[in-house]
């Protein structure tokens, strides 16, 4: 019997994985023994961050900008003409934030936001069905990871009002497709993130500390770590994560759970 978080012949598709959290997601993916698609925005940063990987497993760069349903469209071609007839799991990782206080929060902070953080994976979900259908089986489903957030669940105090809304929003989509989609063989969940030290975050802390103030807020009282992030994705993408759909995962030291 294998391990049962090996990942060996199972191919990935991860939104943002250049950098950030989705890094830590590609690299964990790589490890595990999977063939992963990743994108970024920018060409020369893709490359960069497949060259940097090379040595943990098969990975292949992918340039898209997820701010029109058009380029998700574009991008699942392109991972079909990469990957195949079959992908076996899907990670919605790309995110965008916007924070003002109420009185200046802006319009034109919402509609992108709106679309990268659930429009797109929408989008790219309904693209890549047949693609997802076809690799699951119903005794190993194929996997849809929404990434969410702790602010999609519980007030954070962070003035960034389109993004908790559409993480609370990608929360409930990933609920109703896991439900229309089990009987295709393909789970979908949500996975909340709480702090971890990523750009979107970096105004939270410097070199040396975390703010005393976020700390307070988590149970736990530290920022999270790649492999806890990397190892729910892989946990939730391996046979041992085959029985779990429909499911809002909290990775926050506590911020959900406890409150
Ligand atoms: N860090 C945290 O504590 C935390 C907590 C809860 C949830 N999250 C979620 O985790 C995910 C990753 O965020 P992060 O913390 O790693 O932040 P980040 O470092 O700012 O990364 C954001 C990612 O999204 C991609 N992206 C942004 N706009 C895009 C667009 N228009 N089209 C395509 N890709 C785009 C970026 O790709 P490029 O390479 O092109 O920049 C980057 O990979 C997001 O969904 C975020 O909401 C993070």
């Amino acid at each position: 019997m294998t391990h049962p978080f090996n990942l060996t012949g199972k191919v990935a598709l991860v939104t943002g994985g250049a950098q950030g959290l989705g890094r830590m997601i590609v690299e964990g993916l790589l490890s595990a023994g999977a063939t992963v698609v990743f994108t970024s925005r920018k060409t020369d940063v893709c490359e960069a961050a497949a060259a940097e990987m090379a040595d943990l497993g098969h990975c292949i760069p992918l340039a898209a900008d997820l701010s029109s349903p058009e380029a998700a469209v574009d991008l699942a071609a392109r991972v079909r003409e990469v990957a195949g007839d079959k992908l076996h799991i899907l990670v919605n990782n790309a995110g965008k934030t916007w924070g003002a206080p109420v009185e200046g929060f802006p319009d034109k902070g919402w509609p992108g936001v709106m679309m990268v953080n659930v429009q797109a994976p929408f989008t790219l979900l309904r693209e890549l069905l047949p693609e997802l259908a076809a690799a699951g089986t119903p005794d190993d489903p194929s996997r849809v990871i929404n990434i969410g957030s702790v602010a999609g669940k519980s007030t954070q105090g962070l003035s960034a009002y389109s993004y908790s809304a559409s993480k609370a929003a990608i929360h409930m989509l990933s609920r109703d497709l896991a439900g229309d989609l089990a009987d295709r063989n393909i789970t979908v969940n949500a996975v909340l993130p709480g702090y971890f030290p990523t750009n979107m975050t970096a105004h939270m802390r410097d070199e040396e500390a975390v703010d005393p103030a976020l700390l307070a807020k988590i149970p736990l009282r530290r920022m999270g770590r790649a492999d806890e992030i990397a190892g729910i994705i892989v946990f939730l993408s391996s046979r041992a994560g085959g029985y779990i759909t429909g499911a809002e995962i909290p990775v926050d030291g506590g911020i959900v759970g406890c409150s």
